[in-house]
């Protein structure tokens, strides 16, 4: 299902960002634990689907086109990630750490979307420079979306695996 709004690919990924800077933004704003539990879990979510996106789809399609160690380290960097997004997921934001835990992953966000859209080196601009279809990446992913937004209404999403970190299990 196309959806006219977003020109491309690459316009739908930077909403995307532009969307959890956002909330970020609230939840800096937000005192109350239930509020601050509802904008983290919206968070959560947005990156969960949004890493998905990028490294079911995204990624993929551009291996061998662009540089390779600019893609390796967007892996390792949403990996980075989804310690802290798993972590926030399964915290009460009365706990320890729960402030310092949601900084530090805007923090981390914030230097991985620079490293995606700055000019000239950064990935999308590399990405826009090769020969792959942006309108239909665009599809697939939004196609892809919609499937993820209906599994964490239903019956919500998994923890957020990792791709190329190691982690140590977690008992
Ligand atoms: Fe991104
Ligand atoms: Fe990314």
């Amino acid at each position: 299902m196309a959806d006219q709004s977003f020109t491309d690919a690459i316009a739908l990924l930077k909403a995307d960002h532009r969307t959890v800077e956002d909330l970020f933004e609230q939840f800096q704003a937000a005192k109350a634990g239930n509020r601050k539990k509802t904008i983290t879990r919206q968070i959560c979510v947005e990156l969960k689907i949004h890493t998905l996106l990028e490294e079911e789809i995204f990624y993929p399609a551009f291996r061998g086109k662009i540089e390779d160690d600019t893609l390796d380290e967007a892996y390792v960097e949403h990996d980075g990630a989804k310690v802290l997004i798993n972590d926030i997921e399964a915290s009460a934001p009365e706990t320890d750490f729960f402030d310092a835990k949601v900084k530090v992953l805007s923090e981390e966000i914030k230097h991985h979307v620079h490293e995606e859209e700055m000019p000239a080196k950064g990935m999308f601009s590399q990405c826009r420079q090769t020969d792959v279809d942006l309108v239909s990446l665009r599809d697939q992913m939004l196609a892809r979306k919609q499937q993820l937004l209906a599994q964490d209404k239903a019956d919500g999403l998994p923890p957020a695996e990792p791709k190329a970190v190691n982690l140590a299990p977690a008992n």
